[in-house]
């Protein structure tokens, strides 16, 4: 029997992170963070000196990118490239920046997508990124597509910042993640669309335990 497989697309912001860490500890099934690894992608062009514009130079690094996964004494999930702890700096504004544009890249994104295919183990896995119900894992029996206005999600990121000490702008944020979106969204490789069979969520006025409990039911429903 296939290992089963749950995807949970949308922009960022939507709570998709939070909804497919619970489920996935809901569930005792792995967990695949993709964005995290167009932010290492686009975290090692820096650390190697390639431009995110050279596109044949950035697809070598995504070919061989040396990223590590790995869950601290907090539970906390440490990103590490070539050993490096790369955890916060692929959060920042501008590490969006960088992995939204090399994954603009056909190229980076085929170059990805076996690595993300091998994260498909036993007992299951959940899926968490843009293109997971459409590409990655077209076959999974139950996808997910959370939304959120953009003014909400950028007040959601704003507070998230803001709660870690981090000093930003509500209005440079909200810029930052209409720009995010329209690239996610035009571009000609994978844009960011819901799958056709995706249940929608539109989470802007619902409590994310809310969110949750909506997800819960229809994996509960699916058997
Ligand atoms: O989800 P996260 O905000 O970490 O993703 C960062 C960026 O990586 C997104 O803005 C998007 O451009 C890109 N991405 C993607 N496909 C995925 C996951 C992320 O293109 N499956």
């Amino acid at each position: 029997t296939p290992v089963p497989v749950i995807t949970v697309d949308g922009p960022s912001g939507a709570g998709k992170g939070t909804i497919s860490h619970m489920l996935a500890e809901h569930l005792g099934w792995h967990l695949l963070d993709s964005g995290a690894l167009y932010r290492v992608t686009g975290q090692a062009c820096l650390i190697e000196g390639v431009s995110w514009d050279d596109h044949p130079a950035v697809t070598e690094v995504a070919r061989h990118l040396d990223v590590r996964f790995q869950v601290d004494e907090h539970g906390e999930v440490r990103v590490a490239y070539k050993g490096q702890d790369v955890s916060a700096a692929i959060r920042t504004e501008e590490g969006g920046r960088g992995a939204s544009t090399v994954a603009a890249i056909p190229s980076v994104r085929d170059a990805l997508l076996a690595r993300q295919r091998d994260f498909l183990q036993p007992p299951g896995l959940v899926a968490d990124g843009r293109d997971m119900g459409t590409v990655v894992f077209p076959a999974a029996p139950l996808k997910f597509f959370l939304t959120a206005s953009a003014a909400e999600r950028a007040e959601r990121r704003y507070k998230q910042l803001i709660s870690k000490g981090g000093s930003v702008s509500l209005a440079r944020l909200l810029k930052d993640i209409e720009e995010r979106d329209e690239r996610d969204s035009t571009r000609t490789v994978s844009p960011l669309v819901p799958a056709k069979d995706a249940i929608v969520i539109d989470s802007t006025a619902t409590p994310i335990e809310e969110v949750f409990g909506q997800v819960l039911q229809a994996v509960t429903e699916s058997g």
